[in-house]
């Protein structure tokens, strides 16, 4: 449904993206996992037209973004990074108003806007001025925005990128049901966890390109599933930690002497996390403090690529919720 062959697109002599190749078969799931700056978005404009490429060959549901925009347009649904709802209006009339944009009758965007409202779970407010939603009901109606015309193919850039916990469950929810339904999801993310939840291909990208690609438990079982961070209280004994740590795990610990860290994969969860403090306490390594996590992308990409992301420095975004940021999940011991 969705076919990328080297795609390259030129801000002046900034590269964004460099021969990008990615394919997405009808009613799966494409996670495009990514930092800030990585070419995320951009990917996003060109599939949907929003954005000339410079090179390459894209299609979607069989038509060519260059050849033939309007069938594109006509396959897809985009909700954008920034979720475009009217806030004056409530969720109900952004609907029907879609829906019109359509070229469905009244009747017809009425019965359309009802029947999407209770399918987003968005039914008790859909009287309620959207300007007042929490984020993840705006989110929400944005993403039924997409839906109104049941195209075959959603595109969703980064659709739970700054919701909380409960808002980030919710729209997963929703996007489980879509996929459900058959329809062709690319959608992109920073969060590891993001794409392993959703989507049955990954494909990694950095400063443009494809830089590896699999299934979530493909990619996980290159990276390892947990990780355990362990602080020292002595710089010292770092190298020492390491040691001990690496042995337990039987892989290479990475240190940061600065914060006197050691961080490991650990395939065996809270178990080697119990160990690994019970050798540290025998070898009188004191610790500041021990975490078990789940791994963030900036692990992903010093497995795969032995350096953290190259984008994010090259990004002049600021956002906050940029790469690396151990969002969740953390289990600290002291
Ligand atoms: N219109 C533009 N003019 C110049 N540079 C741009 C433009 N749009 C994007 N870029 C640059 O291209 C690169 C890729 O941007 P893009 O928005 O695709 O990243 P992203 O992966 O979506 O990042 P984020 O996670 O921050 O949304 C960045 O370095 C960005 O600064
Ligand atoms: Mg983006």
């Amino acid at each position: 449904m969705i076919r990328v062959r080297g795609l390259c697109k030129n801000f002046g002599a900034f590269r964004a993206l460099d021969e990008l190749n990615l394919d997405v078969l009808p009613g799966q799931v494409l996670g495009l996992l990514g930092p800030n700056g990585a070419g995320k978005t951009t990917t996003v404009r060109v599939l949907t037209t929003l954005l000339a490429p410079d090179a390459g060959e894209v299609t979607v549901a069989g038509h060519s973004v260059m050849a033939d925009p309007d069938s594109v347009r006509r396959s897809i649904g985009l909700s954008g990074q920034y979720a475009a709802v009217d806030e004056k209006l409530t969720g109900y009339e952004n609907l029907v108003m879609v829906a019109r944009l359509y070229g469905m009758n009244r009747k017809t965007s009425a019965a359309r806007a009802t029947e999407l409202l209770d399918e987003f779970r968005l039914s008790d407010v859909a009287g309620k001025r959207s300007g007042a939603y929490s984020g993840g009901m705006r989110r929400r109606l944005d993403l039924a925005g997409a839906m109104v015309a049941r195209p075959p193919v959603v595109v969703l850039d980064e659709p739970t990128t700054g919701l909380d916990p409960r808002g980030r469950l919710d729209t997963w929810a929703v996007i489980s049901s879509l996929v459900g339904n058959g329809t062709t999801v690319l959608l992109t993310t920073q969060y590891l966890e993001e794409a392993d939840q959703l989507a049955d291909n990954i494909a990694v990208i950095d400063a443009g390109r494809v830089i590896a690609e699999g299934t979530a438990s493909e990619l996980k079982s290159r990276v390892g599933s947990e990780r355990i961070d362990v602080v020292l209280v002595r710089q010292d004994s770092v190298d020492s930690a390491a040691a001990i740590l690496g042995r337990i795990a039987g892989a290479a610990p990475e240190i940061d002497r600065q914060t006197s860290k050691v961080s490991v994969a650990a395939p065996d969860g809270h178990h080697m996390l119990v160990r690994a403090l019970g050798d540290l306490e025998i070898a009188q390594l004191q610790v500041v403090e021990a975490a078990l996590r789940r791994p963030t992308l900036d692990d992903v990409f010093l497995q795969l690529t032995g350096q953290r992301p190259k984008a994010a420095a090259a990004s002049n975004t600021t956002d906050v919720a940029s790469s690396g940021v151990g969002q969740d999940q953390e289990v600290l011991l002291s």
